[in-house]
Formats: structure tokens, C-alpha cells, sequence
């Protein structure tokens, strides 16, 4: 007669054990929406300051992330300041530095890990993403650079098509920076948003929306489609000295920080910064430059925010023509 492996009777325990391990979160119903910043889930301890440098802490306050939402985290010395809680691998990440960002005068982080500039044209919209159920545009500003043939620019807002809704994520013009005043602006199909108190979120079907800090920090996500977080930061003085902005006190650039993760993209996705995910994506910037810059730029123009009339479209939810109109917000 046969007898039965011990691995197999051992099975059921393991099994049993693994059941009554698993998280408790993980069953438990969707969590509710976040209380105020500080007054639930108690903070990790600071790291102690390094040359005068207190990190950040950061959580998650997605309740799409039950396992990770509300838990504390500091975050790293290199980006003392900047970094984002990513629910994902729930971790502090480096906002500009993690494929999908988009930081500074526009300085890409690729699907594949490779870093570019795209500094497209002041006062126009770019295709950024572009796939059957999703279609990114941004809007930059920029400023007159006297010593090179380009302008500087900067991401300021950005249009997002996804189903038939549109979602407009900008910052606002604003001359001096105040970090405790709201300079984020956003509507969704058409309807500006009040973005009252550091505790505000939205949900609209498969739409969330949390704030990343009590101003000026938003993570956008659709269920299964994408994830984006976007701050709306200024260009310093010190900033502006470095690179020689030449920036003056009647307008800071307020622009957008960016990080995105898509859950769902084809592998048709083209755009600045979607064609990277493709997986035969071979990179056409010149990785020996020092700053590999991404050109094409007539490929990646669209008409307006809400168009997606680039060359390189791949839209096709909506029906009908496309829809134009002005990334300016004020
Ligand atoms: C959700 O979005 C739809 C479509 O824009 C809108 O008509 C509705 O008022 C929104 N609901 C809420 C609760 O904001
Ligand atoms: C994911 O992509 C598939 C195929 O492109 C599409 O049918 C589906 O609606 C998408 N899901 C979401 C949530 O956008
Ligand atoms: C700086 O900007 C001011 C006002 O826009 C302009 O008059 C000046 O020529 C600029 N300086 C440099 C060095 O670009």
C-alpha cells in the first residue's frame, strides 16, 4: 500500500497557518476615509538630523492600499523633502528620481529607467500618454532663456482623459510662495473642485483622490488604470541662481512634481513619457549626453489640454472629435 508523503499531510496545517496569519486588514471592509494628518496612526520616529536636516515624514492615505494606509514613514536624506509615500511597495520613494517621474525643467524618468529632458515649448500642450484608456497631456510655462536657443520650461498643468471624464491637476500663478496656501487647482469634467482643508479627498466611481501633504500635494488614482502623484512646488531663489532662471518676484513658475505608475497600459502607449513602457522600446536619447535630451517635439504638440490630436495619439475611448480648450489655469 501507498502511504501518503508527510509533506502532504502536513499540508492542512500549513494552510490553516497561513489563514490565520494573513493580515487582518486584508479582510477587513474598505477602510474609511482618512482623519486628520497627525491624530490617527502615531508617527515612526524621526530619524535624528543630519547637517541640520530633518526628513519629512510621509504615509499612504489611499484606501485602495488597506495594508499600507495611514502607517508612517520617513523619508530618505536624499530627498529630505520631496519624497512620497508610494502605497504600492509601501515605501518612501524619491519622487523625481523612480521611473515615472517628472520633476524640475522637465527631466523625464522613463518605464525603463532611463532619464531625459523633454523641455517641449512655453505656453503649449504636449501629449505626455497616450493609450487606448488613457490619454495625458501637459501644459508648460517657461521663461525667456537670452543665452540658449531654447526657453526653460516647466510642467504646470496637466489634462487627463480616462473613460469619457476629464481631469485638469494644475498649479496656480502666483508671484510670492506661501507653502501653507493652496496652489493646486483641480477640476473634473469641468467642475472646478474645492479643495476645502488638509483632509480633503474625492471619490467619484472608480476616481480617488487624497491629499499627500495639507496643501499643495495630490495622489490621483483610478483603480486598475493609474496612480499620479502630483505637488505643486516653486522655483526657489537658490534654484533659480544655480540655473541662471533669472526668476523675478512677480511670478514663482509655480509648476507640478510629478510621479506616475500605470496599471493597465498597452503596448501600443506612446507619448514623451509613455512610449518608455513599451516593451520593445529601444530609448532615442543619446545616453553617452549629459543631458540626454528628447527631441521630436511636433510629434508629441496637441491643440489644447483636452485634445489628443498629437501624432503620436492612441486615444480611443472617447468618440467624436477631439476636445480642445486652454491648460492655463488663471
Ligand atoms: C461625479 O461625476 C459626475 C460626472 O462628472 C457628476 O455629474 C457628479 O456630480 C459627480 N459626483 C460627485 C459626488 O461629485
Ligand atoms: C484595461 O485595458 C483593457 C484593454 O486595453 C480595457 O479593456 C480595460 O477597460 C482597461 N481597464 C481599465 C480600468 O481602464
Ligand atoms: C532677468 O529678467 C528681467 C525681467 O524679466 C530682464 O529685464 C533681465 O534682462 C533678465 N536678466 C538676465 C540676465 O537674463
Amino acid at each position: 500500500m501507498k502511504t501518503t508523503s508527510p509533506l502532504l499531510l502536513w499540508l492542512p496545517l500549513l494552510l490553516f497557518a497561513w489563514v490565520i496569519e494573513s493580515p487582518v486588514a486584508a479582510q477587513q471592509p474598505e477602510v474609511a476615509i482618512p482623519a486628520a494628518p497627525g491624530k490617527s496612526g502615531p508617527p515612526v520616529k524621526p530619524i535624528p538630523p543630519l547637517n541640520g536636516v530633518v526628513p519629512k515624514q510621509v504615509r499612504c492615505l489611499s484606501p485602495l492600499f488597506p495594508l499600507c494606509f495611514n502607517q508612517w514613514h520617513n523619508c530618505p536624506f536624499e530627498c529630505a523633502n520631496t519624497c512620497f509615500l508610494d502605497c504600492v511597495s509601501c515605501k518612501p520613494v524619491c519622487s523625481c528620481n523612480t521611473p515615472g517621474a517628472v520633476c524640475q525643467d522637465p527631466r523625464f524618468v522613463g518605464g525603463d529607467g532611463v532619464t531625459f529632458f523633454f523641455h517641449g515649448r512655453k505656453n503649449e500642450d504636449f501629449c505626455l500618454v497616450s493609450d487606448p484608456n488613457l490619454h495625458i497631456n501637459g501644459h508648460f510655462i517657461g521663461k525667456r532663456n537670452q543665452k540658449l536657443t531654447r526657453d526653460f520650461t516647466w510642467v504646470q498643468s496637466l489634462g487627463i482623459m480616462f473613460d469619457d471624464h476629464q481631469l485638469l491637476v494644475g498649479a496656480k500663478r502666483t508671484s510670492t510662495w506661501d507653502d501653507n496656501e493652496e496652489h493646486l487647482y483641480i477640476s473634473f469634467n469641468g467642475t472646478p473642485l474645492s479643495l476645502d482643508g488638509p483632509n480633503w479627498n474625492y471619490r467619484n466611481s472608480s476616481l480617488v483622490m487624497t491629499r499627500t501633504s495639507s496643501t499643495n500635494g495630490v495622489a490621483i488614482e483610478v483603480q486598475d488604470n493609474f496612480r499620479i502623484t502630483a505637488a505643486v512646488v516653486p522655483i526657489g531663489a537658490e534654484e533659480s541662481r544655480i540655473h541662471g532662471y533669472n526668476i523675478t518676484n512677480d511670478d514663482c513658475f509655480a509648476h507640478l512634481e510629478l510621479g506616475f505608475k500605470f496599471f493597465n497600459l498597452s503596448d501600443k502607449v506612446d507619448g514623451v513619457l509613455g512610449q518608455t513602457y513599451r516593451s520593445n522600446y529601444v530609448s532615442k536619447v543619446k545616453l553617452s549626453a549629459n543631458m540626454p535630451v528628447m527631441g521630436g517635439i511636433p510629434k508629441y504638440s496637441t491643440s489644447g489640454i483636452f485634445a489628443y490630436d498629437c501624432t503620436v495619439s492612441r486615444f480611443a475611448r472617447a468618440n467624436g472629435t477631439p476636445v480642445t480648450g486652454s491648460g492655463k489655469v488663471f
